[in-house]
Protein backbone atom coordinates (compact mmCIF):
# COMPACT_ATOMS: atom_id res chain seq x y z
CA UNK A 1 0.00 0.00 0.00
CA UNK A 2 1.48 3.05 -1.11
CA UNK A 3 1.07 6.65 1.06
CA UNK A 4 0.70 10.10 0.66
CA UNK A 5 2.11 12.06 3.63
CA UNK A 6 1.12 16.06 3.62
CA UNK A 7 4.06 17.74 5.57
CA UNK A 8 7.50 18.16 6.24
CA UNK A 9 8.56 18.79 9.69
CA UNK A 10 9.32 17.16 12.83
CA UNK A 11 5.86 15.77 13.17
CA UNK A 12 5.62 14.32 10.12
CA UNK A 13 8.80 12.55 10.48
CA UNK A 14 7.30 10.75 13.59
CA UNK A 15 3.99 9.91 11.63
CA UNK A 16 6.50 8.72 8.80
CA UNK A 17 8.07 6.12 10.94
CA UNK A 18 5.14 5.18 12.48
CA UNK A 19 3.16 4.44 9.41
CA UNK A 20 6.31 2.49 7.96
CA UNK A 21 5.57 -0.04 11.42
CA UNK A 22 3.26 -1.21 9.38
CA UNK A 23 4.40 -3.96 7.06
CA UNK A 24 1.33 -3.91 4.55
CA UNK A 25 2.88 0.10 3.89
CA UNK A 26 5.67 -0.46 0.79
CA UNK A 27 5.95 3.23 -0.16
CA UNK A 28 5.33 6.82 1.60
CA UNK A 29 5.56 9.57 -0.57
CA UNK A 30 6.02 12.84 1.82
CA UNK A 31 4.74 16.66 -0.04
CA UNK A 32 7.22 17.93 0.45
CA UNK A 33 8.97 15.58 2.70
CA UNK A 34 12.62 17.17 4.51
CA UNK A 35 16.20 16.31 3.88
CA UNK A 36 16.18 14.38 7.28
CA UNK A 37 12.86 12.21 5.55
CA UNK A 38 14.73 11.39 2.36
CA UNK A 39 16.21 7.90 3.24
CA UNK A 40 12.41 7.00 4.43
CA UNK A 41 10.19 8.39 2.37
CA UNK A 42 10.09 9.35 -1.32
CA UNK A 43 9.97 13.66 -0.62
CA UNK A 44 8.52 14.99 -3.53
CA UNK A 45 9.16 18.46 -2.74
CA UNK A 46 5.39 19.63 -3.56
CA UNK A 47 4.33 22.36 -0.97
CA UNK A 48 1.95 21.42 1.48
CA UNK A 49 -0.52 24.31 0.61
CA UNK A 50 0.07 23.61 -3.13
CA UNK A 51 -3.73 21.98 -3.73
CA UNK A 52 -3.30 21.92 -7.57
CA UNK A 53 0.29 20.35 -6.97
CA UNK A 54 -1.00 17.47 -4.72
CA UNK A 55 -3.69 16.94 -6.78
CA UNK A 56 -1.88 16.45 -9.89
CA UNK A 57 0.73 14.22 -7.98
CA UNK A 58 -2.57 12.03 -6.44
CA UNK A 59 -3.65 11.56 -10.03
CA UNK A 60 -0.18 10.47 -11.31
CA UNK A 61 1.18 7.99 -8.54
CA UNK A 62 -0.20 5.24 -7.09
CA UNK A 63 -1.36 6.45 -3.74
CA UNK A 64 -4.01 4.32 -1.95
CA UNK A 65 -4.06 6.49 1.19
CA UNK A 66 -3.57 10.03 2.40
CA UNK A 67 -2.72 11.63 5.73
CA UNK A 68 -2.73 15.16 5.83
CA UNK A 69 -0.68 16.52 8.74
CA UNK A 70 -0.56 20.30 8.60
CA UNK A 71 -3.37 23.06 9.63
CA UNK A 72 -2.86 25.52 6.67
CA UNK A 73 -3.72 22.62 4.04
CA UNK A 74 -6.42 21.35 6.45
CA UNK A 75 -7.89 24.73 6.50
CA UNK A 76 -7.48 25.00 2.78
CA UNK A 77 -9.35 21.88 2.38
CA UNK A 78 -6.84 19.56 0.99
CA UNK A 79 -9.24 16.39 2.25
CA UNK A 80 -12.56 17.67 0.63
CA UNK A 81 -10.16 18.27 -2.76
CA UNK A 82 -8.38 14.53 -2.54
CA UNK A 83 -11.14 12.72 -1.42
CA UNK A 84 -13.85 13.84 -4.44
CA UNK A 85 -10.49 12.39 -6.25
CA UNK A 86 -11.84 8.88 -4.49
CA UNK A 87 -8.33 9.06 -2.16
CA UNK A 88 -9.38 8.01 1.44
CA UNK A 89 -7.73 10.57 4.03
CA UNK A 90 -6.85 10.96 7.20
CA UNK A 91 -7.70 14.65 8.33
CA UNK A 92 -10.94 16.47 9.00
CA UNK A 93 -12.58 18.64 5.95
CA UNK A 94 -12.52 22.33 5.38
CA UNK A 95 -15.54 23.09 7.47
CA UNK A 96 -14.67 21.08 10.19
CA UNK A 97 -11.30 22.42 9.73
CA UNK A 98 -12.21 25.59 11.05
CA UNK A 99 -12.33 24.36 14.70
CA UNK A 100 -8.46 25.70 14.04
CA UNK A 101 -8.76 28.09 11.50
CA UNK A 102 -11.18 30.62 13.18
CA UNK A 103 -11.17 31.36 16.78
CA UNK A 104 -14.30 33.08 16.79
CA UNK A 105 -15.57 29.46 15.58
CA UNK A 106 -14.44 27.84 18.22
CA UNK A 107 -15.26 30.47 21.12
CA UNK A 108 -18.58 30.64 19.77
CA UNK A 109 -18.75 26.77 19.52
CA UNK A 110 -17.88 26.37 23.20
CA UNK A 111 -20.52 28.98 24.13
CA UNK A 112 -23.20 27.20 22.17
CA UNK A 113 -22.91 23.98 23.58
CA UNK A 114 -21.75 24.62 27.22
CA UNK A 115 -17.65 23.42 26.68
CA UNK A 116 -15.46 25.40 29.43
CA UNK A 117 -13.30 28.12 28.38
CA UNK A 118 -12.31 31.30 29.14
CA UNK A 119 -14.81 34.10 28.86
CA UNK A 120 -14.25 35.86 25.54
CA UNK A 121 -15.43 39.30 23.26
CA UNK A 122 -15.04 38.89 19.38
CA UNK A 123 -14.29 41.98 17.62
CA UNK A 124 -14.55 43.51 13.59
CA UNK A 125 -14.30 46.88 14.50
CA UNK A 126 -10.65 48.29 16.32
CA UNK A 127 -12.79 51.50 17.89
CA UNK A 128 -14.85 48.56 19.58
CA UNK A 129 -11.89 46.43 20.63
CA UNK A 130 -10.24 49.54 22.12
CA UNK A 131 -13.17 50.88 24.03
CA UNK A 132 -13.37 47.41 25.39
CA UNK A 133 -10.00 47.50 26.56
CA UNK A 134 -10.71 50.42 28.67
CA UNK A 135 -12.23 48.53 31.26
CA UNK A 136 -11.58 45.08 30.47
CA UNK A 137 -9.77 42.92 33.67
CA UNK A 138 -5.62 43.13 33.11
CA UNK A 139 -3.71 41.02 31.88
CA UNK A 140 -6.15 40.32 29.41
CA UNK A 141 -5.26 37.44 26.03
CA UNK A 142 -5.84 39.28 22.63
CA UNK A 143 -6.08 36.31 19.62
CA UNK A 144 -6.03 36.87 15.92
CA UNK A 145 -8.65 35.30 14.70
CA UNK A 146 -7.10 32.78 11.98
CA UNK A 147 -3.91 31.10 11.53
CA UNK A 148 -1.13 32.63 12.60
CA UNK A 149 1.74 30.30 12.46
CA UNK A 150 1.50 30.10 16.30
CA UNK A 151 2.13 33.65 16.66
CA UNK A 152 -1.35 34.99 16.92
CA UNK A 153 -1.61 34.87 20.50
CA UNK A 154 -0.76 38.16 22.65
CA UNK A 155 -0.93 38.06 26.99
CA UNK A 156 -1.28 41.32 27.55
CA UNK A 157 -0.11 43.04 30.90
CA UNK A 158 -1.37 46.04 30.28
CA UNK A 159 -3.88 47.88 28.28
CA UNK A 160 -1.21 50.35 26.52
CA UNK A 161 0.33 46.49 25.60
CA UNK A 162 -3.28 44.94 24.78
CA UNK A 163 -4.15 48.19 22.79
CA UNK A 164 -0.90 47.97 20.41
CA UNK A 165 -1.95 44.18 20.11
CA UNK A 166 -5.23 44.96 18.69
CA UNK A 167 -4.23 47.89 16.37
CA UNK A 168 -1.22 45.98 14.99
CA UNK A 169 -3.58 43.40 14.32
CA UNK A 170 -6.83 45.03 13.11
CA UNK A 171 -5.53 48.08 11.25
CA UNK A 172 -1.39 47.08 11.05
CA UNK A 173 -2.24 44.14 8.93
CA UNK A 174 -0.07 42.02 11.45
CA UNK A 175 -1.50 38.47 10.27
CA UNK A 176 -2.86 39.68 7.15
CA UNK A 177 -6.71 38.63 7.20
CA UNK A 178 -6.04 36.44 9.60
CA UNK A 179 -5.85 39.84 12.01
CA UNK A 180 -9.06 41.71 11.04
CA UNK A 181 -11.24 39.88 12.94
CA UNK A 182 -9.90 39.28 16.80
CA UNK A 183 -11.23 37.72 20.33
CA UNK A 184 -9.93 39.30 23.39
CA UNK A 185 -10.11 36.72 26.52
CA UNK A 186 -9.71 35.93 30.07
CA UNK A 187 -6.43 35.22 31.52
CA UNK A 188 -6.19 31.83 32.86
CA UNK A 189 -4.11 30.07 35.11
CA UNK A 190 -3.09 26.66 36.02
CA UNK A 191 -0.65 23.72 34.38
CA UNK A 192 -1.55 23.22 30.66
CA UNK A 193 -1.79 20.01 29.52
CA UNK A 194 -2.08 19.07 25.59
CA UNK A 195 -4.34 15.89 24.91
CA UNK A 196 -4.09 14.01 20.97
CA UNK A 197 -7.58 12.32 20.20
CA UNK A 198 -8.64 10.37 17.46
CA UNK A 199 -11.81 10.51 16.09
CA UNK A 200 -14.14 9.12 13.55
CA UNK A 201 -16.69 11.84 13.94
CA UNK A 202 -19.07 9.65 16.95
CA UNK A 203 -16.38 8.06 18.83
CA UNK A 204 -13.37 9.50 20.56
CA UNK A 205 -10.02 8.08 21.90
CA UNK A 206 -7.86 10.19 23.73
CA UNK A 207 -3.85 9.38 23.05
CA UNK A 208 -1.33 9.28 25.82
CA UNK A 209 -1.48 13.08 27.31
CA UNK A 210 1.84 15.33 26.68
CA UNK A 211 3.54 18.76 27.79
CA UNK A 212 4.61 21.45 25.84
CA UNK A 213 7.57 23.95 26.39
CA UNK A 214 6.55 26.93 24.17
CA UNK A 215 8.85 29.71 25.59
CA UNK A 216 12.55 29.87 23.50
CA UNK A 217 14.70 29.77 27.32
CA UNK A 218 14.86 28.09 30.38
CA UNK A 219 12.51 28.48 32.94
CA UNK A 220 9.66 29.16 30.29
CA UNK A 221 11.57 32.94 29.40
CA UNK A 222 12.65 34.13 26.23
CA UNK A 223 9.67 34.15 22.88
CA UNK A 224 6.93 31.99 22.06
CA UNK A 225 7.64 29.40 19.48
CA UNK A 226 6.63 26.54 18.14
CA UNK A 227 7.82 24.39 20.80
CA UNK A 228 11.08 23.77 22.10
CA UNK A 229 10.07 20.17 23.62
CA UNK A 230 7.48 17.65 25.09
CA UNK A 231 7.20 15.38 27.44
CA UNK A 232 4.55 12.31 27.82
CA UNK A 233 2.60 11.35 30.30
CA UNK A 234 1.85 14.60 31.31
CA UNK A 235 1.71 14.04 35.39
CA UNK A 236 -1.18 17.36 36.26
CA UNK A 237 -3.42 15.36 33.78
CA UNK A 238 -4.73 12.57 36.11
CA UNK A 239 -7.42 9.82 35.84
CA UNK A 240 -10.00 11.51 37.23
CA UNK A 241 -9.16 15.01 35.52
CA UNK A 242 -9.25 12.88 32.39
CA UNK A 243 -12.99 11.64 32.49
CA UNK A 244 -13.56 15.16 33.47
CA UNK A 245 -12.28 16.13 29.77
CA UNK A 246 -14.26 13.49 28.06
CA UNK A 247 -17.25 14.15 29.82
CA UNK A 248 -17.26 17.63 29.73
CA UNK A 249 -15.50 18.26 26.80
CA UNK A 250 -14.00 15.81 24.43
CA UNK A 251 -17.24 13.97 23.57
CA UNK A 252 -19.14 17.32 24.05
CA UNK A 253 -16.99 19.09 21.15
CA UNK A 254 -17.45 15.97 19.05
CA UNK A 255 -21.05 15.88 19.70
CA UNK A 256 -21.30 19.66 19.01
CA UNK A 257 -19.30 20.01 15.61
CA UNK A 258 -21.59 16.42 14.37
CA UNK A 259 -24.55 18.83 15.31
CA UNK A 260 -23.51 21.46 13.35
CA UNK A 261 -23.12 19.72 10.49
CA UNK A 262 -19.52 19.36 10.28
CA UNK A 263 -18.27 16.62 11.30
CA UNK A 264 -14.92 16.01 12.97
CA UNK A 265 -12.60 13.27 11.50
CA UNK A 266 -9.09 12.89 12.00
CA UNK A 267 -6.75 14.15 14.80
CA UNK A 268 -8.75 16.36 17.32
CA UNK A 269 -5.89 18.19 19.72
CA UNK A 270 -7.65 19.77 23.02
CA UNK A 271 -4.98 21.99 24.52
CA UNK A 272 -6.30 22.61 27.95
CA UNK A 273 -5.66 24.28 31.27
CA UNK A 274 -5.90 22.93 34.42
CA UNK A 275 -7.78 25.92 36.68
CA UNK A 276 -8.97 26.16 39.90
CA UNK A 277 -12.36 25.70 38.49
CA UNK A 278 -11.86 22.53 36.50
CA UNK A 279 -10.11 22.03 33.32
CA UNK A 280 -10.87 24.60 30.17
CA UNK A 281 -10.06 24.66 26.45
CA UNK A 282 -7.66 27.38 25.48
CA UNK A 283 -7.65 26.33 21.80
CA UNK A 284 -8.32 23.85 19.69
CA UNK A 285 -6.37 22.34 16.68
CA UNK A 286 -7.48 20.38 14.00
CA UNK A 287 -3.88 18.46 13.49
CA UNK A 288 -1.62 16.10 15.33
CA UNK A 289 0.56 18.71 17.63
CA UNK A 290 4.26 19.72 17.03
CA UNK A 291 6.27 18.47 18.97
CA UNK A 292 3.67 16.76 21.12
CA UNK A 293 3.36 14.02 18.15
CA UNK A 294 7.37 13.57 18.77
CA UNK A 295 6.39 12.25 22.03
CA UNK A 296 2.98 10.82 21.78
CA UNK A 297 3.65 8.56 18.90
CA UNK A 298 6.04 6.57 20.39
CA UNK A 299 4.09 5.02 22.96
CA UNK A 300 1.46 4.07 20.38
CA UNK A 301 1.45 0.60 21.06
CA UNK A 302 -1.72 -0.08 18.36
CA UNK A 303 -0.76 0.36 14.94
CA UNK A 304 -1.39 3.92 13.56
CA UNK A 305 -2.12 3.34 10.02
CA UNK A 306 -5.22 0.94 11.13
CA UNK A 307 -6.37 3.86 13.67
CA UNK A 308 -6.31 6.09 11.01
CA UNK A 309 -8.06 4.27 8.39
CA UNK A 310 -10.98 3.43 11.32
CA UNK A 311 -10.99 7.14 11.83
CA UNK A 312 -11.66 7.64 8.07
CA UNK A 313 -14.24 4.84 7.90
CA UNK A 314 -15.98 5.28 11.26
CA UNK A 315 -15.06 2.30 12.98
CA UNK A 316 -12.93 3.63 15.40
CA UNK A 317 -15.19 2.11 18.53
CA UNK A 318 -14.05 -0.96 17.65
CA UNK A 319 -10.38 -0.20 16.90
CA UNK A 320 -7.86 -0.71 19.55
CA UNK A 321 -5.97 2.21 20.54
CA UNK A 322 -3.21 1.62 23.26
CA UNK A 323 0.12 3.33 24.59
CA UNK A 324 2.56 2.07 26.79
CA UNK A 325 2.67 2.72 30.32
CA UNK A 326 6.37 4.29 29.45
CA UNK A 327 7.40 8.14 29.74
CA UNK A 328 9.35 9.49 26.64
CA UNK A 329 10.78 13.27 26.04
CA UNK A 330 11.42 15.11 22.91
CA UNK A 331 14.72 17.74 22.73
CA UNK A 332 14.30 20.23 20.02
CA UNK A 333 17.84 21.25 18.66
CA UNK A 334 17.05 24.85 17.56
CA UNK A 335 19.23 27.38 15.27
CA UNK A 336 20.18 29.85 17.66
CA UNK A 337 18.17 32.98 17.50
CA UNK A 338 15.53 31.01 16.83
CA UNK A 339 12.52 32.05 17.43
CA UNK A 340 13.92 35.12 15.45
CA UNK A 341 16.84 35.62 12.76
CA UNK A 342 19.25 32.95 12.70
CA UNK A 343 21.77 31.85 9.76
CA UNK A 344 21.05 28.73 7.50
CA UNK A 345 22.97 25.98 5.73
CA UNK A 346 25.14 24.74 8.54
CA UNK A 347 26.07 21.12 7.92
CA UNK A 348 24.22 19.03 10.28
CA UNK A 349 26.21 15.54 12.02
CA UNK A 350 24.56 12.55 13.48
CA UNK A 351 25.46 9.44 15.13
CA UNK A 352 23.65 6.57 14.33
CA UNK A 353 22.47 6.23 17.56
CA UNK A 354 21.33 9.46 17.53
CA UNK A 355 20.01 9.43 14.26
CA UNK A 356 17.68 6.52 14.81
CA UNK A 357 15.84 8.94 18.00
CA UNK A 358 15.88 11.94 15.85
CA UNK A 359 13.29 13.13 14.03
CA UNK A 360 14.31 15.85 11.30
CA UNK A 361 12.60 19.30 11.10
CA UNK A 362 14.22 22.47 9.24
CA UNK A 363 17.07 20.52 7.18
CA UNK A 364 17.32 19.76 3.72
CA UNK A 365 20.20 17.51 1.61
CA UNK A 366 22.89 19.99 -0.51
CA UNK A 367 24.11 17.14 -2.45
CA UNK A 368 24.70 14.19 0.10
CA UNK A 369 24.87 16.40 3.04
CA UNK A 370 22.23 17.07 5.34
CA UNK A 371 21.96 21.46 6.14
CA UNK A 372 19.77 23.61 8.29
CA UNK A 373 16.95 24.82 6.76
CA UNK A 374 15.11 25.88 9.71
CA UNK A 375 14.45 27.25 13.19
CA UNK A 376 13.89 23.92 14.88
CA UNK A 377 15.98 21.86 12.88
CA UNK A 378 15.79 18.29 14.58
CA UNK A 379 13.55 16.52 18.07
CA UNK A 380 15.67 13.96 19.91
CA UNK A 381 13.15 11.27 21.73
CA UNK A 382 13.69 8.65 23.91
CA UNK A 383 11.55 6.38 25.87
CA UNK A 384 11.98 4.93 29.48
CA UNK A 385 10.74 3.39 32.32
CA UNK A 386 10.49 6.91 34.18
CA UNK A 387 10.48 10.64 33.23
CA UNK A 388 13.32 10.85 34.78
CA UNK A 389 15.56 8.22 32.51
CA UNK A 390 13.69 9.71 29.32
CA UNK A 391 15.08 13.22 30.52
CA UNK A 392 18.70 11.98 31.00
CA UNK A 393 18.64 9.62 27.75
CA UNK A 394 17.07 12.35 25.29
CA UNK A 395 19.59 14.70 26.37
CA UNK A 396 22.42 12.08 26.14
CA UNK A 397 20.98 11.09 22.54
CA UNK A 398 20.72 14.79 21.37
CA UNK A 399 24.12 15.24 22.18
CA UNK A 400 24.35 13.14 19.19
CA UNK A 401 23.43 15.44 17.02
CA UNK A 402 25.77 18.71 15.92
CA UNK A 403 25.77 21.84 14.16
CA UNK A 404 27.16 25.34 13.94
CA UNK A 405 25.56 27.82 16.58
CA UNK A 406 22.80 24.80 17.48
CA UNK A 407 20.75 25.63 20.62
CA UNK A 408 18.34 23.78 23.01
CA UNK A 409 16.58 24.33 26.47
CA UNK A 410 18.29 22.62 29.15
CA UNK A 411 14.93 22.18 31.23
CA UNK A 412 12.71 20.40 28.97
CA UNK A 413 10.81 18.21 31.41
CA UNK A 414 11.50 19.60 34.32
CA UNK A 415 8.29 20.93 35.37
CA UNK A 416 6.67 17.79 35.01
CA UNK A 417 9.40 16.12 37.11
CA UNK A 418 9.18 18.76 39.76
CA UNK A 419 5.12 18.05 39.49
P1 LIG B 1 -1.69 29.24 21.04
O1 LIG B 1 -0.79 29.96 20.06
O2 LIG B 1 -3.13 29.36 20.76
O3 LIG B 1 -1.19 27.83 21.27
O4 LIG B 1 -1.49 29.96 22.44
C1 LIG B 1 -0.21 30.16 22.91
C2 LIG B 1 -0.17 30.11 24.40
O5 LIG B 1 -0.81 31.26 24.95
C3 LIG B 1 -0.89 28.94 25.04
O6 LIG B 1 -0.14 27.77 25.02
C4 LIG B 1 -1.10 29.47 26.44
O7 LIG B 1 0.07 29.30 27.21
C5 LIG B 1 -1.31 30.95 26.23
N1 LIG B 1 -2.74 31.29 26.31
C6 LIG B 1 -3.64 31.25 25.32
N2 LIG B 1 -4.86 31.64 25.79
C7 LIG B 1 -4.70 31.92 27.09
C8 LIG B 1 -5.59 32.38 28.13
N3 LIG B 1 -6.88 32.62 27.91
N4 LIG B 1 -5.07 32.56 29.36
C9 LIG B 1 -3.76 32.33 29.60
N5 LIG B 1 -2.89 31.91 28.69
C10 LIG B 1 -3.34 31.70 27.43
N1 LIG C 1 2.79 22.41 19.91
C1 LIG C 1 1.64 23.17 19.67
C2 LIG C 1 1.09 23.07 18.31
O1 LIG C 1 1.38 22.16 17.56
O2 LIG C 1 0.30 23.93 17.96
Amino acid sequence: MNIMLIGGGGREHAILRSLKKNPAVETVYTLPGNGGMANESVCTGIGATDLDGIARFASEYPVDYAVVAPDDPLVLGCVDRLSEMGIPCFGPNADAAIIEGSKAFSKNLMKKYNIPTAQYEIFTELEAALEYLDTAPIPTVVKADGLALGKGVIIAQTREEAKQAVTEMMAGGKFGKSGTTVVIEEFLEGPEVSVLSFTDGTCVKPMVSSMDHKRAKDHDEGLNTGGMGTVAPNPYYTDEVAQQCMDEIFLPTIRAMKAEGRTFKGCLYFGLMLTKNGPKVIEYNCRFGDPETQVVLPLLESDLLTIMQACTNGTLEQTEVKFSEKHACCVITASAGYPEAYQKGYPITMTAEADAHTYVAGAKLQGDTLVTSGGRVTGTTAVADTLKDAITEAYRLADGVQFTDSYRRSDIGQRALQA
